[in-house]
């Protein structure tokens, strides 16, 4: 699957900009990630880009979020269909097994937070923020509280990444594409 497939895909299922900017924060933040570990860049920017292209249409329907996709779609592969249905395992059952399972599912809540923490700038901007910053932030429960923080912290039991150095790649990863994401 190319790039340029799974944006069709996306944008066939996805009209909500918002969650079309969170899909492309999520895809940049995978390929940091991807890139940290030497792994495959595309398929973990892929599985990032569309873990949540159902999400409009299992509204309503938590438990299939994440497994709808793949009644819609039959030719994605299976290393990222298992990605998409486990990075909502608390709803699907499917628990994450990989690294780039986990990786999407630490991740994705992450990515949330830092878009709320830019809104809090002066200026609104992904670049006046700081690692200190987002972590202040992330100790504040009542601060984005959708933003599941259990998911965030388990980035190093999971993948062996320290906290710091997660936000760090995933903030670094979303300031380069600032222009796409509006930030
Ligand atoms: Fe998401």
């Amino acid at each position: 699957m190319t790039r340029d497939q799974a944006w069709e895909i996306l944008n066939k299922h996805l009209k909500n900009d918002k969650l079309i900017k969170h899909c492309l924060a999520a895809e940049a933040t995978m390929r940091g990630l991807a890139r940290y570990f030497g792994e495959d860049q595309e398929v973990w920017g892929i599985t990032g880009l569309l873990h949540d292209a159902d999400y409009e249409k299992s509204k309503g329907h938590p438990e299939k979020h994440g497994l709808l996709l793949f009644e819609l779609e039959k030719d994605i592969p299976d290393d990222i269909k298992h990605a998409i249905q486990s990075h909502n395992y608390d709803d699907t059952n499917v628990m994450p097994e990989t690294k780039m399972d986990w990786a999407i599912t630490c991740c994705d809540q992450l990515t949330g937070l830092i878009v709320a923490c830019a809104l809090v700038t002066p200026n609104r901007k992904l670049s006046e923020l700081t690692n200190d910053f987002i972590i202040k932030k992330l100790k504040e429960v009542k601060f984005a509280a959708g933003a599941d923080r259990s998911k965030i912290y388990m980035c190093e039991e999971k993948l062996g990444i320290p906290l710091i150095e997660f936000v760090t790649i995933a903030l670094t990863s979303m300031q380069e594409i600032s222009d796409q994401l509006g930030l």
